[in-house]
């Protein structure tokens, strides 16, 4: 396994939307790996390819993760995820993102998530989830579709992220 460069705002790729994987195969179950082992690296609960430079629709996910590092593994493998059904409530959550490093923001999301998915066997999966993990699930499958949490919250607060990322670099 090895750990993999990460991509930070403003970097195009982050604002792509991904390609569809066609199939599960040794490779692409390397590269899970590789996925996996990068985002405990940096002590994520989340990790979507574009954060890793590949514009496809695959992202890692291990909700127990914790800031002393990893209780589980526990980790999720989602290849194509849709989320087919999602919740009318909304819950606030504080998040972060390894790619907007430092910041993070209150984002409305759906309390629960019904998503869809292929394996790491590349075998189809339906996973009802909510709270924290659908939180994971939202913040990760928009990541396919080119959307940051920093672009759910107001311009004001956006604004001021994308300051605050400045002068750290
Ligand atoms: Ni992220």
């Amino acid at each position: 396994m090895a750990v993999l460069e990460l991509y930070t705002f403003p970097h195009k790729i982050l604002s792509k939307k991904c390609d569809e994987v066609e199939c599960v195969n040794d490779e692409l179950r390397k590269f899970l790996d590789d996925m996996l082992e990068t985002m405990y690296s940096d002590s994520g609960v989340g990790l979507a390819a574009p954060q890793v430079g590949v514009s496809k629709r695959i992202v890692v996910i291990d909700d127990k993760v914790t800031d002393e590092g990893v209780a589980g593994p526990h980790p999720l493998y989602m290849v194509n995820p849709v989320i087919v059904e999602k919740s009318e409530d909304m819950i606030l959550f504080n998040e972060g993102c390894l790619s907007v490093p430092g910041q993070s923001a209150e984002v409305e999301r759906h309390q629960w998530v019904k998503v869809r998915y292929l394996d790491y066997f590349g075998k189809e999966q339906e996973l009802l989830a909510e709270d924290y993990l659908a939180v994971i699930i939202q913040h990760e499958t928009d990541h396919l579709d080119g959307i940051l949490y920093i672009d759910r919250i107001s311009r004001l607060k956006r604004n001021m992220i994308i300051k605050k990322l400045d002068k750290s670099k």
